[in-house]
C-alpha cells in the first residue's frame, strides 16, 4: 500500500495510526474492585481507538469494564482467544485480520453476522460463544441519528463490493430503502452481493440492482456510501458524478485527520461529505450494548475523538 498525502483508515478496520489517542482504559470500579475484562484482538493492534471509546463508555455509564488491546500472532487467533476467556475475558472486538477467524470460532451468529461472513464482536456466555457484527448497524446509526439523514425510502447507492461492503448491505436494508445499488470495479462481485441479497430485499420492500457503474441509476442519490479501499491509496472508485447533488450524502467508510479524497470530490459536486469516524464509534456502542445490555451515547466520544483527530501532529 502506497503512502499518500491524506492517510485514512476504514472505521471497519480501526487500526490506523491516523490519530494518536490513549489507550488507557478507565473504567469505574465496583466497591469490591472487581471489573469484567474486554479487548480488542488484532494485528496489528496498538493504534487501536477501541480501548479509548470503550473507556469513554465505561465512564458514561458507570459499567465496571477494563478494555485493552490483545495481539494475536496472525497464526494464533483461537489459542489466544481461548487464553483470554480462562482468564475470565467476557467478550472481544476483533479487528483486523481475524474476522473471518472469529466467524468460524463462534458457536453461534447474529444473523447480520452470517450475512455479512464476519464477525467484530464476541461474547462469551455459558452456553458458548456468541459473534456478532456491528459494523453495519454502525454506519446506520451514524447516517441516521449523527447526520440526521432518513434511510427509510432513500435511493442508496453503495461503491464497493468488497468485506467492507458485504458487511453493510443488510444492515441498510433492514432500514428499507427505495433503492440500494451496488456498484463495483469488479462488476460480477456486486452482482453476487446482489443475488445474496435478493431475498432480503424483497422483503424490505427495497429495489436492489448492480454490477459496474453503468449500473448507476439517472439522477442524484440520496445517499452515497464508498466501501471501496480506494481512500487508503487516495483513489476515487468509478462512479457517475450525476449521482450527486446539493441533497446527497457522501459518505467515506474510512476516515482520517482531513477529508479523503472522494469526499473532496463529492463536495464540489455540491454534496454533504461525511466519514467514517462516527461508523467507528457507534459500531463500538453497539458492541457494548451486545456485552452489557447498556447502550451508551456515542455523539459526545465521537466529539472527543474528532478533536484528538484533528489536533495537530495527529495524522
Ligand atoms: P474490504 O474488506 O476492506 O472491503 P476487500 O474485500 O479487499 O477489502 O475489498 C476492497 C474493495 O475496494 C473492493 O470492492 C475493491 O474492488 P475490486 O473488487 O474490483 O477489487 C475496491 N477497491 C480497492 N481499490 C480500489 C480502487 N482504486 N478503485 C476502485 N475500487 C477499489
Amino acid at each position: 500500500m502506497s503512502q499518500t498525502a491524506n492517510p485514512a483508515t476504514p472505521a471497519t478496520l480501526d487500526s490506523g495510526a491516523a490519530a494518536q489517542v490513549s489507550s488507557s482504559a478507565s473504567a469505574q470500579v465496583t466497591a469490591t474492585g472487581a471489573r469484567d475484562r474486554y479487548a480488542v484482538v488484532g494485528n496489528p493492534v496498538s493504534h487501536s481507538k477501541s480501548p479509548f471509546i470503550h473507556a469513554r463508555f465505561a465512564e458514561q455509564t458507570g459499567e465496571p469494564i477494563e478494555y485493552t488491546h490483545l495481539l494475536a500472532p496472525i497464526d494464533a487467533f483461537v489459542p489466544h482467544v481461548r487464553a483470554f476467556m480462562e482468564a475470565g475475558g467476557r467478550g472481544l472486538n476483533v479487528t483486523v485480520p481475524f474476522k473471518l477467524d472469529a466467524h468460524a470460532l463462534a458457536t453461534t451468529l447474529s444473523p447480520r453476522a452470517a450475512a455479512a461472513g464476519a464477525v467484530n464482536t464476541l461474547r462469551f456466555d455459558a452456553d458458548g460463544i456468541h459473534g456478532d457484527n456491528t459494523d453495519g448497524f454502525g454506519l446506520a446509526r451514524d447516517i441516521e441519528v449523527n447526520l440526521a439523514t432518513p434511510l427509510k425510502g432513500a435511493r442508496i447507492l453503495l461503491l464497493g463490493a468488497g468485506g467492507a461492503a458485504r458487511g453493510v448491505v443488510l444492515p441498510m436494508l433492514e432500514r428499507a430503502p427505495h433503492t440500494l445499488t451496488i456498484v463495483n470495479r469488479t462488476a460480477e462481485k456486486a452482482s453476487a452481493l446482489v443475488d445474496q441479497f435478493s431475498a432480503a430485499a424483497h422483503a424490505a420492500g427495497c429495489r436492489l440492482a448492480g454490477g459496474s457503474a453503468s449500473a448507476i441509476e439517472p439522477g442524484a442519490y440520496d445517499v452515497v456510501i464508498n466501501a471501496t479501499a480506494g481512500s487508503l491509496d487516495a483513489a476515487l472508485p468509478e462512479f457517475d458524478d450525476g449521482a450527486f447533488g446539493s441533497a446527497t450524502l457522501a459518505y467515506d467508510m474510512m476516515y482520517g485527520a482531513r477529508p479523503t479524497v472522494f469526499m473532496q470530490h463529492a463536495q464540489t459536486l455540491g454534496a454533504r461529505a461525511a466519514d467514517g469516524l462516527g461508523m467507528l464509534v457507534e459500531q463500538a456502542a453497539e458492541s457494548f450494548y451486545i456485552w452489557r445490555g447498556v447502550r451508551p451515547d456515542g455523539a459526545p466520544v465521537l466529539a472527543q475523538l474528532r478533536q484528538l483527530l484533528a489536533a495537530p501532529g495527529a495524522a
